[in-house]
């Protein structure tokens, strides 16, 4: 980014901090019309790119729970599963809100990750192990999101998009609890896991 740019955009920042009230575009925000149309491009690219990756775990997910063995790791997948449903509706309503037709593009991130998370249940035993590997694959998952949906969360508000700014902080969340769910998890997972190797030997 220019220096000019980042100053106008520090500007406007500071500016935008100074109304508690201010959700739309104002007579200020023309003089970055140029810059701002931009970050809006970026915006929906990041949002395309998001939209195929949840509508890819809605079909990569269900193939982690049958592969699980644990009853508590089945469980918050399945939970997040259905929160990956709503995920997608929820991008949809954001691309409804600034006026665009919800368009998927292939996130290739996310399309290696699922991969990747395939290749660990088909190379790794039943049970334990191959759990352990599930939750090491899904918080990879989740951390992409996190990244993700922290930035369009303030492009939104950079971009005076509030209520898509408060719909992405909301699934946010949602992936961030997933994250620490998984962590959960693999507190006992991990740990049954070293036992059955111990066990084999
Ligand atoms: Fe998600």
């Amino acid at each position: 980014m220019r220096f000019e740019t980042v100053k106008k955009y520090k500007l406007k920042q500071k500016n935008m901090k100074s109304t508690t009230t201010k959700t739309k575009s104002t007579s200020e925000d023309s003089e970055y019309g140029m810059e701002e149309s931009k970050l809006m491009k970026l915006f929906e690219d990041s949002l395309k790119d998001i939209y195929w990756a949840e509508k890819a775990l809605t079909k990569a997910i269900p193939k982690m729970v049958k592969k699980a063995t644990s009853g508590e790791l089945k469980a918050a997948l399945e939970n997040h599963l259905q929160e990956t449903e709503e995920q997608v509706k929820k991008v949809e309503q954001v691309f409804e809100m600034i006026g665009k037709k919800a368009v998927a593009k292939k996130c290739e991130a996310m399309a290696g990750l699922v991969k990747e998370a395939e290749e660990i249940m088909e190379e790794t035993e039943e049970g334990a192990m191959r759990d352990a590997g599930i939750i090491a694959a899904g918080q990879k998952v989740e951390h992409y999101e996190i990244a993700t949906y922290g930035t369009l969360k303030t492009y939104a508000r950079i971009l005076g998009l509030e209520d898509a700014a408060t719909i992405l902080e909301e699934i946010l969340e949602e992936e961030k609890n997933a994250d620490q769910t998984l962590t959960g998890c693999a507190e006992t997972i991990n740990l049954q896991a070293v036992e059955e190797e111990a066990e084999e030997e």
